[in-house]
């Protein structure tokens, strides 16, 4: 019988298989089907901190407008009697969650300031939350802020929280540091328990016609989990934290070597929106099948067996690559 668990964020999970933050663990039928398929632990949807700011100036608006008698006042909407925030809907759909699964439930805030989080992580934290992810999707388009500045926002983030909840803390990060690694080390010592590799920004395109910029979403492809499982290779033998690795994963090899090279999970999006939840127990049996072939008796054994260290040839995985791979280029 192989056994498919992994240790992630000190949590004991049954596999290696984590449903991401997406409108599929947005709501509980779905989650229930994910956790049916074989979910091991589900992330939920992240909280705003740009809808949560939003709402804070709408209520102050409301106090305010209130105190001078102005009910009517200004172009913003009253706010009704049974008004519930955006924070009170993730809470309670936390608690439902957390009621109705047996598996670990991962909060996640999106946000880079520290106002306001520590407070919304000790309330996540109470509800019930076994782990917070934080995703700090940061474009960096200020020409006056250095690299330096933008880390340090990171690391006073992860401080805040850290002195303030008990519960481990993920960093959800982008590849896009001068030193990834150096960053990695950073946050391990600040505390952070984990991080997933690697955030995918979205480019927003340009309409041709109204000359206007418009979001664009496209689901991720297999190719792009090689960026991921060639840094998880590289960092793994410096980091004693957990790390998820995210964006990309989509076939049952993928996965595999996300492992091989030392994730302890792999975090299932854009798969899991074009095949369905149930998706989820194909990769699971595939998995086996493959650990069985290779004669590994579990996920713990063949975890990290090609990282940097423990690879035949280490250096394929740095830069002397580079000049091999423009050479095989024939036409
Ligand atoms: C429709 C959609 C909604 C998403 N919502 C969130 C979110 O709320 N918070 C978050 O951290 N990531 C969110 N993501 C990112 C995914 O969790 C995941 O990191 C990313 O899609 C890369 O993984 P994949 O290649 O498996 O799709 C979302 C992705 C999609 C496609």
């Amino acid at each position: 019988m192989i056994n498919l668990s992994t240790e992630y964020l000190g949590l004991k999970l049954d596999n290696p298989l984590v449903p991401s933050s997406s409108p599929l663990t947005g709501e509980l039928s779905s989650a229930k089907k994910l956790e049916d398929a074989g979910a091991s632990a589900i992330i939920l949807p992240s909280l705003f901190e740009e809808s949560i700011e939003f709402e804070q100036k709408q209520l102050e608006q409301f106090v305010h407008s209130q105190a001078l008698g102005n009910y009517e006042a200004q172009s913003f909407q009253p706010i009704p009697d049974e008004y519930e925030s955006e924070l009170d809907n993730y809470l309670e759909r936390l608690q439902q969650y957390k009621s109705s699964l047996d598996i670990p439930i991962i909060a996640s805030l999106n946000g880079i300031s520290t106002n306001g989080w520590v407070d919304t992580g000790k309330e996540l934290q109470q509800a019930g939350a076994d782990a917070l992810e934080l995703n700090v999707y940061y474009i960096a388009a200020d020409p006056v802020v250095s690299g330096e500045d933008v880390e340090a926002r990171y690391i006073t983030l992860l401080n805040d929280l850290r002195q303030h909840i008990d519960i481990p803390v993920t960093m959800k990060l982008s590849s896009q540091f001068s030193s990834v690694a150096n960053m990695i080390l950073k946050l391990q010592q600040a505390g952070a328990q984990g991080v997933s590799l690697f955030n995918r920004f979205y480019q927003p395109d340009i309409d041709l016609e109204t000359l206007k910029v418009k979001p664009h979403l496209e689901l991720s492809n297999s190719n792009e989990s090689l960026l991921r499982i060639r840094w998880i290779a590289l960092i793994r033998d410096y980091v004693n934290i957990s790390i998820a690795a995210t964006g990309g994963f989509h076939h049952s090899d993928d996965i595999i070597k996300a492992l091989l090279v030392g994730a302890d999970i792999t975090h299932l999006c854009s798969v899991l929106l074009k095949n369905g939840p149930r998706h989820i127990a194909t990769l699971k049996e595939e998995i086996t099948n493959w650990l069985e072939e290779h004669e590994y008796n579990s996920i713990e054994q063949m975890k990290g067996s090609i990282s940097k260290e423990s690879a035949i040839n280490p250096e394929e995985l740095e830069h002397s690559n580079y000049m091999h791979v423009i050479k095989s280029y024939s036409r």
